[in-house]
């Protein structure tokens, strides 16, 4: 794979096994990793105006990890009166089970309902906690390649009902040095992360891949607007897919990409979401405006 915007091979649940989960949570510690510390703000600052707003809705949130930003939401929708229904959704058993009991110390008359499961496995039940307010944190839709965030938005679309609200975080486009800083942490906890994904490809694939010459690589793609993870082959191997009794051949040099993060500029990404029949009701960010936080309303068809 190179700088093209053709499928991944890898689907990004897969780098969130629960060695992946626990390294992601150490990588948002990172003093180089500013998207977790930057959202938190907003959403600190921000969480009442977002509840007046909507007013009393369900809260579903996809890929909510540790869900430890969004205690901001939990205590402005809790303090506001009248019962809270918290619906966590992610393929990390481990994230969810942490961030339950987290919740249970935190926020007692929130109600918890989570779903082990993909994105798309929590679709079908948007309707039926409505009205209800998706949240999309973490800049997690970055991960998305275009195809990728066509369908998402296109699903989304048709499956919440017109008036119910979304909430979207979203890096933005800033200084080259500040973005490539935050995926080369100088404590390697990003490396780990992008080789952890070949640890488990020989666990569970039997892939015998020589993970030693195996180096993470991560830079800003100007064209694409994104940046690139990628682990760099130090040598020539033989990565067995013993389930489907095949293997591929990797050359020396050769670079596979592992995972993208892609960077917006809001004036674009309003306009996208616009043609997925979305109104941005609001747009939070903090001082740099580095990151963006919008609050979205499914139109009426
Ligand atoms: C980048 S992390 C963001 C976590 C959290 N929302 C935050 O803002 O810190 C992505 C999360 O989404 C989960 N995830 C990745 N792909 C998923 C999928 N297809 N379906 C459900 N969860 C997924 C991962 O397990 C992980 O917890």
């Amino acid at each position: 794979m190179g700088l093209t915007d053709t499928p991944r091979w890898l689907p990004c649940q897969y780098l969130y096994d629960a060695k992946g989960s626990a390294l992601f949570e150490e990588i948002t510690r990172q003093p180089e990793y500013y998207p977790t510390r930057t959202e938190a703000g907003i959403l600190e600052r921000h969480a009442a105006d977002i509840r007046d707003a909507t007013g009393p809705v369900s809260l579903i949130e996809l890929g909510s990890g540790s869900s430890v930003k969004t205690s901001h939401l939990l205590s402005a929708y809790a303090k506001a009166g009248g019962p809270v229904t918290y619906v966590p959704v992610d393929v990390s058993a481990a994230a969810l089970e942490r961030a339950r009991a987290r919740i249970g110390r935190l926020h007692p008359t929130v109600r918890v309902d989570g779903i082990v499961g993909r994105y798309d496995e929590a679709f079908p039940r948007f309707r039926r906690h409505s009205p209800a307010m998706v949240l999309f944190l973490g800049s997690t839709i970055g991960n998305f390649n275009h195809g990728e965030s066509v369908s998402f938005w296109q699903r989304v679309s048709r499956e919440l009902a017109p008036g119910d609200y979304f909430l979207l975080g979203a890096d933005l486009v800033k200084d080259v040095s500040v973005l490539e800083a935050a995926y080369n942490d100088a404590a390697g906890i990003t490396a780990a992360f992008t080789l952890n994904v070949f640890a488990r490809m020989n666990r569970e694939l039997g892939a015998g891949i020589d993970l030693d010459r195996l180096e993470h690589v991560a830079r800003y793609n100007e064209d694409w607007q994104r940046v690139e993870i990628f682990a760099r082959f130090n040598s020539k191997q033989t990565v067995r897919i013993e389930p489907l009794d095949s293997a591929v051949e990797i050359a020396a040099g050769e670079m596979v990409m592992v995972e993208i993060s892609r960077k917006f500029l809001l004036r674009d990404l309003t306009s996208h979401l616009a043609t997925f029949g979305f109104a941005v009701r609001q747009v939070y960010t903090d001082d740099r405006r580095w990151f963006g936080l919008l609050l979205l309303q499914k139109e009426e068809s």
